[in-house]
Formats: structure tokens, C-alpha cells, sequence
């Protein structure tokens, strides 16, 4: 499954599906095969230099100005200089400048998808995404079961995705729940003094809202963690099943109403800086 030698890049994920419970918290690195082979998006050098964090727009125009700058062993003087990030090389001086266009997706995912990166039989999220994107190499935060619906947060932003999913930063989780069975409240109180698994593991707290108590019960459930399959085994500990889940939020975000399954956007601007600043 994983081969060390042939590291792309650094692939973060709690919830391997190959993985025993008690590796969840190791970070995998793993290859991701190049799906296609498809040109990345040009790119202004401005533009190329101020999201390298080489500074701000003004101050890397003031930079190609002085003549800092060089393009394939050329000083350029074009801040408007259109550039193949994967072709040119771009100096500042002596240093190379490391480009890598960000990319931040909401997908409502669909049933019978799986929410990894490459799979030799099943359909992935990735394949629901345009040649264009899936060249910027981006990866599920985190998985959904196979059929588990809803909010699936795809970037290539290793460092953000490290930090939503590392427990310590207890992003929340809200999911939406159907449940054969009448949901009580001492259900609630189960959820909240933490479940004891079928392999001992007991689950930190957690709140579990009842929308509809009936012999098929309406929930939302909070979870600041995400153990393989949790919500269905903390239902089945307490004599439950789940007949349909979905994500309807992650932090601060929240699953757009627009989105079908199958569907995904990228997210604002203003979503991606909440997102960093839950986790800063
Ligand atoms: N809990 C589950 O059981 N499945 C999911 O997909 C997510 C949380």
C-alpha cells in the first residue's frame, strides 16, 4: 500500500480504511500516482511570486523591477509575464521559487464513491474532478464511508489538512442521521460520556441532537473525531442502525445547498481564511 521510495508528496490521512484503530494517528506518506498528465494553469509572475510568499503584489512588481527576478536564466522586467510554473524556472537571485497552486473543493459526495485518492477498482471523489484540477494533486480531507453522503473538503494544502484533522484541534464535525430505532435520551447521554466500541476503544464525548424521535429516527451528531465508521458503530454499541449519514458541516464550513451529490465548488475566499483560522 505504501511505498516510501516513491514519494510524491506528503499525503495526511487518520482513516485509512487498511489501517488497525490504533495507527489512525500516524501520518501516511504515500504516493499518489499521476493520474493524467495535463499542463498546470499559466500563471502571471506577479501573481506567481505573491502566492509563492515572496511578499505582497506591490512589493514583487517593485522586486522584477530592480531586475531580481530571472526567468529561465533571464532577469525579467514584466511583472504581467504569463508563466508555465511547469516549465519555467523562476530566481529570486540564487533561489528557486517554489510554486504550487493552491486548491480548495467542496463536494456534496455522493453514495458509492470512495473518498481517497486512487482506487484499481472503485470509482474516488478525485475522478469527479476535471483533468485540470486532479493535475494540482489534491486529496479528501479525511474519508466518508463509501456510502456516506455530503461535505467532503478536497485540497492539495498539506498543512491545513494536517491540522483539521489532527485531534488536537477538535474541528467539529456535524453529521445528519437517520436511525432504525427510537433515538432517547439516554442515547444523548451515551454520546456525551463517550461509547465503548466492539474493540474497547471508547469515543470522546460527543453530542448527539434528536430532530425526530420515531421508529425512524431523525438525528445530527457532533463529532470531533473520526474513527473508521464511528457514528455506525456508536449506534450499533447502543443497539442502533444507521440507515442514511450525511456530513452537512466541517468547522466553519458548511455544506452548500446548491451542491447535488456529485457536485463540488471552490470555496471563497473568505471560507478558505475561516477554515485556517479555526486551526491557527
Ligand atoms: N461515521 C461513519 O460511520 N461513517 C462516516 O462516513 C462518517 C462518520
Amino acid at each position: 500500500m505504501i511505498n516510501i521510495n516513491n514519494v510524491l508528496y506528503t499525503y495526511i490521512d487518520y482513516n485509512d480504511y487498511n489501517l488497525d484503530e490504533r495507527f489512525y494517528d500516524i501520518i501516511v506518506r504515500c504516493p499518489i500516482p499521476n493520474k493524467e498528465a495535463v499542463a498546470v494553469a499559466k500563471i502571471r509572475l506577479d501573481k506567481l511570486l505573491a502566492h509563492s510568499g515572496i511578499g505582497t503584489r506591490k512589493q514583487v512588481k517593485k522586486l522584477i523591477r530592480k531586475g531580481a527576478i530571472t526567468v529561465n536564466g533571464r532577469p525579467v522586467g514584466d511583472a504581467g509575464m504569463i508563466i508555465d510554473p511547469s516549465q519555467d524556472e523562476v530566481f529570486i537571485g540564487n533561489d528557486r521559487v517554489n510554486y504550487k497552486e493552491m486548491v480548495y473543493i467542496m463536494m456534496n459526495k455522493p453514495k458509492g464513491v470512495i473518498s481517497s485518492t486512487h482506487d484499481p477498482s472503485e470509482r474516488t471523489v478525485i475522478d469527479l474532478l476535471p483533468p485540470e484540477l486532479i493535475a494540482l494533486k489534491p486529496f479528501p480531507v479525511g474519508r466518508l464511508d463509501k456510502d456516506t453522503e455530503g461535505l467532503l473538503l478536497i485540497t492539495n494544502d498539506g498543512e491545513l489538512a494536517h491540522k483539521l484533522l489532527s485531534p488536537k484541534n477538535e474541528v467539529v464535525k456535524k453529521y445528519y442521521a437517520q436511525i432504525e430505532g427510537l433515538v432517547s435520551e439516554d442515547d444523548v447521554r451515551a454520546f456525551q460520556e463517550g461509547i465503548t466500541l466492539e474493540n474497547g476503544y471508547k469515543t470522546l464525548p460527543a453530542r448527539l441532537e434528536i430532530i425526530r424521535a420515531s421508529d425512524i429516527s431523525e438525528v445530527y451528531i457532533y463529532l470531533t473525531e473520526g474513527k473508521y465508521h464511528q457514528i455506525k458503530r456508536m449506534f450499533k454499541a447502543l443497539g442502533k442502525r444507521v440507515i442514511y449519514l450525511k456530513r452537512v458541516a466541517m468547522g466553519s464550513l458548511t455544506l452548500d445547498n446548491n451542491l447535488k451529490p456529485g457536485e463540488w465548488r471552490e470555496l471563497s475566499e473568505d471560507e478558505v481564511i475561516s477554515m485556517q483560522q479555526l486551526v491557527t
